[in-house]
Order: structure tokens, then sequence, then C-alpha cells
């Protein structure tokens, strides 16, 4: 009997033998090759790789599936999920700014037990993303979705269903901001799990306190709503009464409205009128009211200390000492003030330091981390 190695051989010698039976059928596809070559590359008198690249690689976009391919999974997640909502992209649907990479990449990678979802609400039914290689730092974690929401059919079933009918937040100045500010409390009401703003970086495993529910206090009596974490059983108490005060209250005009602002009366409302805690980390039914500290270790007056070289050891000192789980960066504080430097890759400031452990893929594809 033939070992394996002669079988080789003889199938080898065999195909060899048909293959110059045909040598006509060799030749024409020989031809068809140079023909397809040369009409791919040459009649535009184009060069082959920047062709190529342009079609390929430069220009790609990418097709985003609809929040409902997870729905069955968000339900059924025990809440242990996480959130980002970005509802500014019908412009320009490319992802470009950094540190958001970075708070996704961020929860993916300290939460590798959870599935973290960017939510795009969109007014579009054709949702592309221009490829880029942020878009491809988020797909490369089994993790992270990134997938749109269509309004109408996110608030299909819910309390809020035609809330964004009767409401025309496209005619409002404060679109964006509402928008978010509805939504992420809709879709923890519907799903359960930890919503973040997209300046947000998580530094501690969500598991640890996985049985708690919980909003960060920004000053003394006024809570935030960058942060808020709710189940889908104990904490969808708490949404529900946000979401019957947004129905009832919702106020076009200003900005904070809906969000920052109406967190602490639904929260009065829910611990019916009792004190807020102030300051302290409080507790009303199963609802925790974190310390500002462990939220935002850097509060807002400060938020260019993230940012400047002096300062690395100080706002280091403060994260461990606080115990955070969280690092707000506040993003929107970038967009105020003029002091104008750019913050580079080699940069020593403290949002380097840890953005280099929690969102090593996003640095490795960035050159400026802040405009201006
Ligand atoms: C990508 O292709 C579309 C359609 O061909 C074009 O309108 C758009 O300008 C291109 N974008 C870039 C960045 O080249
Ligand atoms: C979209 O944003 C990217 C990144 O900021 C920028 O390079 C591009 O020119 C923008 N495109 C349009 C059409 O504004
Ligand atoms: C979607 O929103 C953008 C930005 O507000 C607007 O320019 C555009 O007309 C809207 N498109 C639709 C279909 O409503
Ligand atoms: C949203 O979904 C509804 C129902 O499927 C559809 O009629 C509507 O056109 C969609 N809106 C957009 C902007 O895609
Ligand atoms: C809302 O849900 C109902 C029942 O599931 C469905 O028939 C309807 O098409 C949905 N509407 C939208 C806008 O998704
Ligand atoms: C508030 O009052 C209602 C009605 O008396 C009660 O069901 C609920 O448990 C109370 N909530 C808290 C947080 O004490
Ligand atoms: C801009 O810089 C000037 C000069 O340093 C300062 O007086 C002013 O307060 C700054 N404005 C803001 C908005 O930071
Ligand atoms: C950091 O990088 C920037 C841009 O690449 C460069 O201009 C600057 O000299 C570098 N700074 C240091 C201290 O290496």
């Amino acid at each position: 009997m033939k070992n394996n190695y002669e079988n080789i051989e003889s199938l080898i010698k065999n195909k060899t033998i048909t293959l110059t039976k045909y040598p006509k059928i060799l030749a024409a596809v020989l031809i068809l090759c140079i023909i397809i070559y040369y009409t791919l590359f040459h009649v535009k008198n184009l060069n082959p790789i920047e062709e190529l690249n342009f079609n390929f690689f430069q220009n790609r976009s990418y097709k985003l599936e609809s929040f409902k391919v997870d729905e069955e999974k968000m339900l059924n997640a025990n809440s242990k999920q996480i959130f980002f909502l970005e509802t500014h992209l019908e412009q320009n649907r490319t992802l470009s700014n950094p540190r958001q990479v970075c708070s996704v990449e961020a929860a993916a990678r300290t939460n590798p037990d959870m599935e973290v979802y960017l939510f795009l609400a969109t007014n579009k039914s054709d949702v592309v993303l221009n490829h880029n290689d942020f878009l491809d730092v988020l797909l490369s974690y089994p993790n992270i979705h990134i997938r749109y929401i269509n309004t109408s059919e996110y608030t299909n079933g819910t309390k809020l269903q035609n809330f964004f009918e009767i409401h025309d937040l496209s005619k409002s100045p404060h679109r964006i901001e509402h928008t978010s500010d509805i939504l992420r409390i809709l879709t923890l009401n519907k799903y359960g799990g930890l919503y973040m703003d997209l300046d947000v970086l998580s530094i501690f495993p969500i598991r640890m306190i996985d049985k708690i529910n919980f909003v960060c206090l920004e000053r003394s009596t006024h809570f935030s709503n960058a942060i808020i974490k709710l189940d889908k059983i104990e904490g969808k108490k708490f949404s529900d009464v946000y979401l019957e005060k947004v129905m009832k209250d919702y106020n076009p005009d200003l900005w904070a409205a809906n969000g920052p602002d109406m967190v602490t009366p639904a929260f009065l409302s829910f611990c019916n009128g009792t004190e807020l805690p102030l300051e302290k980390t409080g507790q009303c039914d199963t609802l925790t009211a974190w310390a500002n500290q462990k939220c935002f270790p850097i509060m807002f007056g400060s938020f260019s200390k993230f940012y400047e070289d002096n300062f690395k050891d100080e706002v280091m000192k403060k994260f461990h000492e606080t115990g955070s789980f969280f690092i707000h960066i506040w993003n929107k504080m970038l967009a105020f003030g003029n002091k104008s430097y750019k913050l580079y890759k080699n940069s020593t400031a403290a949002y380097m330091e840890v953005a280099k452990v929690f969102c090593p893929k996003t640095i490795e594809k960035t050159e400026i981390f802040r405009r201006k």
C-alpha cells in the first residue's frame, strides 16, 4: 500500500497532466486576466496603487445595523451592559474625536465581560459610517457593537411612543442634547445597564458594583446625567419616574432642562422628598447617589489639569485617593476658553497616562488628542 507521501506525489502528477491537456483554456484564462488588469488599472490612466487605495481603503463606508439585531440579547442581559449614545452625526458620519473613541475602547477593555453598545440616533434610513482607523479600533473588540437607532422604532411600545413626533426636536437648537438626555433614560428603562457620556472613561470593572443602581452628584444638591446605572428591576422604578417627568415637563428651550436639571427633581420625587445627600454618598430605596468624587474626581472647573503636563502627579494622586470608578474628561469644556495647546501622543499630561492604559489602540491611531 502506498504511503501518504506517494499519494500526494501522484496527485500532483495527475493534476499536471490534466492541466497540460488544456493549453488553450489556460491561455484564454491568462488573456482574460490581462484584460481585467488593463481595464481596472490602465484605461483611466491611473496608478494601480492609487486606484486600489481609493476604491477599497480610503473611501469605504460601513453600513450600520439597527439596534433591533441585539434587542433579544439586550433584554436578556440581566442589565450587565454599557451604553453610549451619539446624537449628532447626521451631517458628517465619521468617528473623528479620539477622546470619544477612547471612552468606548476603555469601556470594552475594562469590562470584557459586558457588551458595549454605541448607538447612533439618526434621521436617515440608510445609515453608514465613513470607514477610518477609529472605526477599525472599535470593530476590533468583539464586545463593542455600533448600531443605529430610528427614534420611532426605538420608542415604539414604550412610555415615550410618539414623543419625537409630538415634539419636533429637529427644530430645537438643543436637538442634540435633548435627544441624548431623553434616549439615555429610555435605554436604561428598556434594557437596564450603565449609561456613560462619550467623555467618560470607565476605569473600574462594573461587575464589582453590579448590584448597585446609582446616579452621581455633581455639585452639592445637583445631580449629573453623564453616568447613570439602572437595572431593569429596581432601577426601572427610577427611570419610570424620570420618563413620566419628561413627558409632563419637557422643555424645548433650555439645554439642561431635560437632562442634568431633571435628575434632581426626578430623584426628589422618587424619594418622596427625602433630603438630598449633600456631597456625601447617600441612598434612597435601592438607588444610590454617589458623592461626586466617585464619578468626577476632577471637577469641570479644573478640567484643564487633565491636559497639561504640570498636573499629572496631582491628578493621578487624586484618582487613587478618591477611588473613582470613572473619569469624566469634560469634553464640552474643551470647546470653551481660549487656551490653545495641542495634546500629542508624547505628552505627559494625566489624560495621556490614563489613555495609554485604557485605550491603547486608540492611542496608536492618534497623533493629536486635543484640537485647537
Ligand atoms: C466618497 O465617495 C462618495 C461617492 O462616490 C463621494 O461623494 C465622497 O466625496 C467620497 N469621499 C471621500 C472622502 O473621498
Ligand atoms: C468629516 O470629518 C472628518 C474628520 O473630522 C473630516 O476629515 C472630513 O473632511 C469631514 N467631512 C465633511 C464632509 O465634513
Ligand atoms: C437630518 O438632520 C439634519 C441635521 O439637522 C438635517 O440637515 C437633515 O435635513 C435631516 N434629514 C431628515 C431626513 O430629516
Ligand atoms: C423609522 O422607522 C419607521 C418604521 O419602520 C419608518 O417608517 C421611518 O421611515 C424610519 N425613519 C427613518 C428616518 O429612517
Ligand atoms: C411598533 O410595533 C408594532 C407592534 O410590534 C408594529 O406593528 C409597528 O410596525 C411598530 N412601529 C414602528 C414604527 O416600529
Ligand atoms: C414613596 O412613596 C410611595 C407611596 O407611598 C411608596 O410606594 C414608595 O416606596 C416611596 N419611595 C421611597 C423611595 O421611599
Ligand atoms: C482668554 O484669554 C484672556 C487673556 O489671557 C483672558 O483675559 C480671558 O479671560 C480668556 N477668556 C476665556 C474665555 O478663557
Ligand atoms: C511631541 O510630538 C510633537 C508632534 O509629533 C513634536 O512636535 C514635539 O516636538 C514632541 N515633543 C517632545 C517633547 O518630544
